[in-house]
């Protein structure tokens, strides 16, 4: 059968994130902080509301909105269960990923010991390094790093057979770098882990808005991320592998429950929120086709990588012939999230995101972004870090023109 592949519904996407309708200084704003947090969309946003209008209830009680409320929890678990293709009870919440990966490190520090060695990543986040770090502390664990090539901008997996060895006790690695984008070979790396019967922690907060993630495929054990960067509301997710977060003995308090996954879930949650997630992944699942929502979410994902790719190919390759402007991306050949980390030539970091905002009504980000140790190896952590520009699927090729003729004006200046 022949199917011509529709275009990308870019008005109908846009008439469902309220945010897009912002104007400031006379400008409708273009929104190109997607790393830092995505814009919510409606449906997200009215179960929010629905959820506190209908009379909000703790759990476990026998009336209504008790048992509504476990109902919503159970069905925002069943949508991220289908957005990485694992099962309900292997799925918790939290407030944030940094505050889950900080209980689950504690956790599996609990069986650890001195002579263990972890394994971290130059390029990652500090959320998926300094949870690990601080357990590596208090048991005693040697630390080894994968290193990121400064000039690649790629981890460097030639010494992976010595970094990964008998005494490596889990790998925690990013899936993508929320500063420069580039999307690391975590399968790779996790087969090299398992060689070895070691965790694999893999940080998908900046790769799961953009591209369909499959835990089983990345053979990941444990899976962590945000629904905010994904056009939900501020929750923290973390997906464990059953057989591993049975054998967690995580932090809790005593008369709370002993069983997966409620286990991590400490104190009271965002009922609210958590009632966002389920639309903000049907979301994603109504761009694309199939029959399960599973499919509809990995044909989705084609659609807004297809559509991202194409922006962020027009965005790179202007900036690349602008004068003044350096870019901090790795190879074409590498795959590589539209995320792009640049600067101006004069211009401080900050500077140039005050002028886009100002100016443009563009908004976009600076600083080192948490990948602290990417950014003191390329010496720019001291002169204020990278701008970054980051695409979602509700910008436009007009807003595109509109960055890109902000800052050709603004390299001119000087
Ligand atoms: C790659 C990456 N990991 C982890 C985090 C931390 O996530 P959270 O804000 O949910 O703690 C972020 C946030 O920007 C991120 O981009």
């Amino acid at each position: 059968m022949n199917s011509t592949k529709q275009p990308f519904p870019i008005k109908l996407v846009r008439s469902q994130f309220p945010a897009l309708n912002r104007v400031y200084k006379g400008k409708s704003v273009v929104y190109f902080d997607g790393p830092g947090g995505s814009q919510v969309v409606k449906s997200a946003m009215d179960a929010i509301f629905g959820y506190m209008a209908q009379g909000g209830a703790n759990l476990h009680g026998s009336f209504p909105s008790s048992r509504e409320t476990e109902a919503i929890i159970s069905d925002s678990k069943l949508a991220v269960a289908d957005l990485f293709g694992v099962k309900e009870q292997e799925v918790a919440f939290g407030a944030n990923m940094t505050t889950l990966n900080f209980a689950i490190s504690r956790a599996i520090g609990r069986f650890l010991k001195a002579g263990d060695e972890i394994v971290l990543s130059e390029l990652d986040h500090r959320a998926n390094v300094d949870p690990w770090l601080a357990m590596a502390v208090d048991r005693g664990v040697t630390v080894r790093w994968i290193p990121v090539n400064p000039q690649t901008l790629t981890l460097d997996l030639n010494d992976l057979d010595k970094i990964i060895n008998s005494n490596t006790r889990l790998v925690a690695v990013g899936l993508a770098s929320n500063a420069v984008g580039t999307i690391n070979d975590v399968r790779y790396i996790a087969s090299q882990a398992h060689k070895f019967n070691a965790i694999v922690a893999v940080d998908a907060v900046h790769a799961a808005p953009h591209f369909s993630i499959n835990r089983d495929q990345l053979e990941a054990d444990i899976l962590l991320c945000s629904a905010y960067k994904f056009f939900g509301p501020h929750v923290g997710i973390a997906v464990i592998r059953e057989e591993l977060f049975e054998q967690l003995n995580t932090y809790k308090l005593a008369p709370a429950p002993k069983y997966i996954p409620d286990k991590l879930e400490t104190g009271t949650q965002n009922h609210e929120g958590i009632a966002g997630i389920k639309p903000a992944i049907e979301f994603i699942a109504s761009l694309g086709e199939g029959t399960t929502r599973k499919e509809k979410i990995e044909s989705g994902f084609r659609n807004i990588e297809d559509y991202e790719n194409v922006l962020a190919a027009k965005i790179r390759k202007a900036l690349s012939e602008m004068k003044g402007i350096t870019l901090y991306q790795a190879d074409d050949q590498v795959p590589r999230t539209p995320t792009i980390a640049f600067r101006v030539e004069k211009f401080s970091p900050q500077e140039v995101c005050q002028i886009m905002s100002e100016e443009y009504g563009v908004f976009i980000a600076d600083g080192d972004f948490y990948a602290t140790t990417l950014a003191d190896k390329l010496d720019i952590n001291r002169t204020g870090g990278w701008v970054r520009a980051g695409l979602a699927p509700y910008n436009t090729e007009e807003e595109a023109d509109i960055f890109i003729e902000g800052l050709r004006q603004l390299v001119n200046r000087r």
